[in-house]
């Protein structure tokens, strides 16, 4: 007998983005819209709580309904409707949730809450068709600096972690101390073409115990005495030398502690995830490690690595083979664990 074929509403809008797409099968993506408010927060140097969730709401309607008009489909198409529920901002991952519920309600559709760290990971599947678990993952975005192992679809054991900044957050601290403004990252990647990533020594820090744990603080605080000191002493700063020197750093700590959890829990296949994972300098490296290691490398195109709904559509499929569904009684969870199920 031919199987069903499965088709998610997903839902997502956990930071600034406003998103919506259909999934067909888990990996594939039949609509992708993302409204983005990047241009909104700009203003301020980072993201508003207060001014996404209004934003959220007054787009969500019109993005769900644009990814139901992009994919050809009706409600009546749909099997099961996925939201991030955690975690984010309370108050924008409310929305979301929101709307999934009225419309899982309204229509009489399964909901699946997912887990927006899981939605990352799983935008590898999308383009990789042959990627399953066990593989090693990397997950750093704004709010996270995650060594991952996945075990199996939806099992995963957190080997390594952010004491302090996640990566993203540094990016994006870094570049408003150098003056490039919001969102960081994307800035910093494109200044650092034309830098030379060995003009200034950032520290890469280790920390006892913990060999697979990231603490970004250090380096950025290394960054501002460096700005500090010039300006006191008279020294020209050199914006695409300091930016350059500080993404290799970033990218040295990143590279090198992954490679050394491929070696010690002998992975064969490692994927990067999150809005950091689209750093042209960070992609590259990767590559060529995981060449010289001999272990499969998988990253997702950049539109996949920052925030979108498609993600959660492709987690949200492996939740639902599972059998995992939720009430209306789901909640935003803002700090909600990877793993966790609520
Ligand atoms: O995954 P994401 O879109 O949202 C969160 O879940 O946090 O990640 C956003 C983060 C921001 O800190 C942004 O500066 C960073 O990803 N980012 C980048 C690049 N594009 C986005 N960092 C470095 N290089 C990039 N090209
Ligand atoms: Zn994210």
């Amino acid at each position: 007998m031919m199987e069903k074929d499965i088709y998610i509403l997903a839902i997502e809008s956990s930071c600034d983005e406003t998103a919506a797409a259909v999934v067909k099968n888990g990996r594939e993506v039949l609509s992708n819209v993302i409204y983005s408010q990047i241009a909104l927060h700009t203003e301020y140097g980072g993201v508003v709580p207060e001014i996404a969730s209004r934003k959220h709401i007054e787009k969500i309607n019109q993005v769900i309904e644009r990814a139901l008009s992009d994919a050809g489909k009706a409600l009546s198409d749909i099997t099961a409707i996925a939201v991030t529920y955690g975690p984010g901002l309370v108050g924008a991952l409310l929305v979301g949730v929101s709307a999934a519920k009225a419309i899982s309600f309204a229509a009489g559709i399964p909901l699946v809450g997912v887990h927006h760290i899981e939605g990352h990971i799983s935008a590898n599947y999308i383009e990789h068709k042959d990627l399953e678990p066990p593989f090693l993952s990397l997950v750093v975005s704004g709010g996270h600096s995650h060594l991952v192992m996945v075990k199996d679809y939806g099992e995963y054991e957190i080997i390594g972690r952010a004491r302090d900044d996640a990566a993203g957050e540094a990016f994006d601290k870094v570049a408003r101390a150098i003056g490039l403004g919001y969102p960081g990252g994307p800035k910093i990647d494109r200044v650092s073409k034309e830098g030379d990533p060995d003009a200034v020594h950032f520290p890469r820090a280790k920390i006892e115990n913990a060999i697979y744990d990231f603490s970004f603080s250090g380096m950025k605080s290394a960054v501002l005495n460096y700005l500090n000191s010039c300006r006191m002493k008279g020294e020209e700063i050199r914006t695409a030398d300091v930016a350059a020197s500080f993404q290799k750093a970033v990218i040295d700590v990143l590279v090198g502690h992954s490679m050394e959890a491929i070696s010690a829990y002998h992975c064969q296949k490692f994927a990067i995830a999150g809005g950091v994972a689209s750093n042209s300098g960070l992609r590259a490296a990767f590559e060529e490690a995981c060449r010289e290691k001999q272990v499969a490398f998988y990253c997702p195109s950049p539109i996949y690595c920052t925030d979108n709904a498609a993600m959660i559509g492709a987690a949200a499929y492996y939740e639902y083979q599972k059998g995992v569904r939720h009430g209306f009684d789901l909640n935003a969870v803002p700090n909600l664990r990877l793993g966790e199920r609520v």
